[in-house]
């Protein structure tokens, strides 16, 4: 078929945020809203990024979407319902602006790709960078200007944090209609440069029981779930937005175990119970409090989503000594990949005495698969280059180069 060329194609990426006060449970699932605020620390996308194009064209006769080269279902509910609410924010400032040039796209159909630069198996959060992406891409495809909150929260609750770069928080809001319900920047990404995170991959495998349906059996059944948004979260916000802006690192990194630590009894108060953590996660929260122990410090801290994999907080003085605790608890498996990704990390000789106050007997290899080494990062950005494009001119995925 003679395509004519595309009303428009656009190219953006998005980060991953991890969050440092947790999103858990909703109190309109429709609408995607929370019943606590939370807050996140947005990483960088030189490490982790979700690269999004988009094109519309005249020529399409049905949206459709590829997923790391994969074609999928575009009628899920969730990437139904941000198409939907991005065209209906693009036909309200249409309305708004007569005679404008791009008024016929609202009648097109939309061509999505989406990639990530790091493994979706790896069971690192691919559904914020995903859906932050996918709103500010589309965003860009059809001219809307508005807070898109609203757009990513609706395909995943966390994604609206990924909108902004730096530290984010997600203010709950009261409305009913969600529209309170938005994402803020705390502090840009230069903010605190001196921190450091370093993401340890421990199992590759698919969680048994996904977010949505995890926190809908917590909200139903765990009453220190509630006590938790009601009584615990609103302090904590304010604690945590002071440690940031501070840089006090102690109360940064007390409060981000704590809060991690609370989610996690909140998964365990659940009924039937759900558990995210292994046992390997449980020896690098030991080895945490054994490495700050023995500095008489806070210098390092962990915090878990829904999955084994640990987020370390340090400042880049403790990187290269933490990495070498690390190296030498959970000794690299021989799978010939690198054990460390990402930033460059020094090698640090380990002390005898921090092996001693470690107390830990290095594990079989491999319990710690490798370690992804990064640093707060800006949000999402546009590509200019026509190359950047997932998407040829007839709006269809480009061979892999
Ligand atoms: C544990 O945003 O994945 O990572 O809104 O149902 O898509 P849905 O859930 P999602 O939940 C994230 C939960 C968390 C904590 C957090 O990121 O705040």
């Amino acid at each position: 078929m003679a395509s004519e060329q595309p009303l428009a194609a656009v190219t953006c990426t998005a980060p991953v945020n991890i969050a440092v006060i947790k999103y858990w449970g909703k109190r309109d699932e429709e609408l995607v809203l929370p019943i606590n605020s939370s807050l996140s620390v947005t990483l960088h996308q030189d490490q982790l990024k979700t690269t999004t194009t988009a094109v519309i064209s005249k020529d399409f006769t049905e949206d459709r979407i590829w997923l790391n080269s994969r074609e999928e279902d575009v009628g899920q509910p969730r990437l139904q319902a941000c198409l939907r609410e991005i065209r209906r924010l693009a036909r309200k400032r249409r309305n708004a602006w007569d005679g404008d040039p791009l008024s016929s796209s609202l009648s097109c159909k939309v061509h999505v790709a989406s990639v990530n630069n790091f493994p979706t198996a790896a069971g690192l959060a691919s559904s914020a960078a995903g859906y932050a992406c996918l709103a500010y891409t589309l965003a860009r495809v059809y001219g809307v200007e508005s807070d898109l909150s609203e757009v990513a929260r609706r395909g995943s609750g966390s994604a609206c944090r990924s909108l902004y770069g730096g530290f984010v928080e997600w203010q709950m809001g009261e409305q009913t209609d969600g529209k309170d319900s938005v994402a803020r920047q705390v502090a840009p990404e230069s903010h605190w440069p001196e921190l450091r995170v370093l993401i340890l991959v421990v199992s590759a495998e698919k969680k048994l029981t996904g977010s949505t349906v995890g926190m809908r059996a917590s909200v139903e059944t765990s009453p220190l779930l509630r006590f938790r948004a009601e009584a615990v979260v609103p302090a904590r916000m304010a604690e945590m937005t002071r440690c940031i802006r501070e840089r006090d690192f102690p109360g940064f990194a007390q409060l981000t175990m704590k809060d991690s630590n609370q989610f996690h009894a909140t998964c365990l108060d659940t009924f039937p119970p759900i558990s995210y953590l292994n046992a390997v996660s449980w020896r690098i929260i030991h080895l945490v409090h054994r490495f700050n122990a023995h500095h008489g410090d806070t210098k390092v801290a962990y915090t878990f989503d829904a999955g084994p994999n640990a987020v370390i907080f340090t400042l880049d003085d403790t990187v290269a000594e933490f990495v070498a605790a690390v190296r030498h608890s959970f000794p690299p498996g021989s799978n010939g990949d690198a054990f460390l990704k990402g930033l460059q990390v020094r090698p640090a000789p380990l002390s005898a005495e921090l092996q001693a106050a470690l107390a830990m007997e290095p594990t079989t290899p491999g319990g710690v698969k490798y370690i992804i080494a990064t640093q707060v990062g800006p949000g999402p950005q546009i590509l200019d280059a026509p190359s950047a494009h997932l998407l040829g001119p007839d709006g269809l995925p480009k061979p892999a180069a």
